[in-house]
């Protein structure tokens, strides 16, 4: 029977402490609701008392309390010597992969008002608000809008614009070599659905996107990790596993790498591009964030433009460099796998949105201006998110990000994901490490977006780093166990535990 690990419980447990009640009594309603919408099975057996107490930084006796509560109406058993397990007449038992819950973050977030860090996707670029003028007044859109608005493959001139996009990068790209999806998100879910089955191998970077981890494990691969570096992928690593393993693909994020920032070297992107080749290994290249950079004015060309067309499918996004509220991405791939791809997305969805693929197209024109905007923006936000986090918590240390719009951050002696259930606590939603990672690695590393309106942003990272500097064990080992802390607002912050 599975056995649900203590940062996957802490991953759907959002919410739940804002339930009425003291602690335990919260924590057992909150943990029967999963078992009741499927989330944990009939026969999964429980993290231990003592994990789960770390990974949501309560004590042992809420958890104690709460598997109680449970035991006693029935939800959960104890096998002596064994630990507990969901009872299996009180739960859902369907066949099929559980969800991952990497972007449980996102949820509920409307509903409260908090510091804000979880999210690395920037707010809209002014220049989407002057377009959609534009777009809105349009001939084209009155013409559109005598039709039904249903356009499965997207817009001509969105192709059209996208073409061009690949063109300028390298890539020379033709129109049936493009598919419009709703954000890259659906991308990723058709490409999994399309050539991912149960068991197979796909090799993941690690850290890894989030949204991505979850795809691939919800259509039933196994994730192997590859680390990275400042440079990309560690290739003899790479090279290492496509041989013994033969995976069916390799998720790769070489430009402004989600969450380390890192731009893929020359070098690096050569030995990558020899070590798919003359494989049977399909490349899935996520250039999502690709154009978020601080540093080059444009992306380097993409890394799979060698490689035969059937072994290389890229993604790409509007949503980090123009706005996520479009919900506009696409796959460039090879034309008869885009055939099947467009057969999927008809299913899935009918068409992504045509007011968004016009307002892409048209923000499109001016991509330079775009990426130079973001390039202000986000170097503006480094300096002042390293100026803050220097000044505040010099122990942290991370690498300037050649890309991207968030930090990843290395809190030493911290339990990132004990820290996230405090912080969260006291009104800032930050997202540990382990969920960027298929194997629930990093466990002391933060990702930290600097991407927000600079006020809000020190705001949030000032109490960000407040809340960790009065931090006590267990989530900070470099600080002993105290029972008797004479600092008040130690004592305080300990309190609400
Ligand atoms: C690397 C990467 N790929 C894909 C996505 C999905 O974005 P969207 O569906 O908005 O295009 C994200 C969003 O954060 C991302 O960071």
């Amino acid at each position: 029977m599975p056995v649900q690990s203590s940062g996957r419980i802490s991953r759907l447990l959002t919410g739940w402490e804002s339930l009425p009640g003291p602690l335990g009594q919260r924590l057992a309603a909150a943990l029967a609701d999963l078992v009741e919408q499927g989330d944990v099975r009939g026969g999964d057996r429980l993290p231990s008392e003592r994990a789960l107490a770390s990974a949501l930084c309560v004590s042992r006796g809420t958890v104690t309390d709460a598997y109680n509560r449970l035991r006693g109406d029935g939800w959960i058993e104890s096998r002596t010597g064994s630990g507990s397990y969901v009872a299996t007449g009180r739960a859902l038992d369907e066949a099929g992969a559980l969800a991952e819950a990497r972007l449980s973050s996102f949820e509920g977030r409307a509903a409260r008002r908090c510091h804000d860090l979880s999210s690395g996707a920037p707010g809209g670029l002014d220049l989407v608000s002057e377009h959609s003028a534009r777009v809105l007044g349009s001939d084209r859109l009155f013409r559109l809008m005598s039709g039904d608005g249903y356009e499965p493959a997207g817009l001509a001139e969105l192709r059209d614009a996208l073409a061009t996009y690949y063109a300028d990068l390298g890539v020379p790209t033709r129109e049936e070599e493009l598919l419009v999806t709703s954000g890259s998100q659906q991308a990723l879910n058709l490409i999994a659905g399309t050539f991912v089955n149960p068991g197979d191998v796909v090799l993941v970077e690690d850290p890894s996107y989030r949204g991505a981890l979850d795809v691939f494990r919800a259509h039933g691969a196994r994730l192997v990790p590859v680390p990275v570096d400042i440079e990309g992928p560690d290739v003899e690593v790479l090279g290492r596993l496509v041989r013994r393993l033969r995976p069916r693909a390799v998720y790769l994020l070489p430009v402004a790498h989600n969450p380390t920032g890192y731009v893929i070297s020359e070098r690096r992107a050569a030995a990558v591009s020899d070590v798919l080749a003359g494989t049977e290994t399909l490349l899935v290249e996520d250039g999502s964030p690709a154009d978020l950079l601080l540093r080059d004015e444009r992306p380097p060309p993409p890394l799979g433009r060698d490689l035969p067309a059937e072994q290389w499918v890229a993604i790409g996004s509007a949503s980090k460099l123009f706005w996520g509220g479009l919900r506009v991405g696409w796959i460039r791939s090879g034309a008869p796998a885009l055939a099947t791809l467009g057969r999927a997305k008809a299913v899935a969805d009918l068409s992504t949105s045509l007011l968004g693929q016009l307002l892409t197209a048209s923000c499109l024109a001016e991509v330079d201006e775009a990426r130079r905007r973001r390039r202000h923006q986000l170097s503006a936000g480094y300096d002042l998110a390293a100026q803050v986090l220097g000044a505040t918590a010099p122990e942290w240390s991370w690498r300037r990000p050649a890309g991207g719009s968030g930090l990843w951050v290395r809190l030493p002696g911290t339990d990132t994901v004990a820290f996230g259930q405090h912080a969260r606590r006291h009104g800032v939603l930050v997202v540990p490490g382990p969920v960027f990672s298929p194997v629930d690695g990093f466990r002391d590393y933060l990702r930290i977006p600097f991407w927000k309106d600079p006020a809000e942003l020190e705001v949030d990272l000032r109490q960000l780093t407040e809340l960790w500097q009065a931090a006590l064990y267990p989530i900070r080992s470099d600080r002993p166990m105290n029972r008797t802390a004479v600092n008040p607002r130690r004592r305080g912050s300990q309190k609400t535990r």
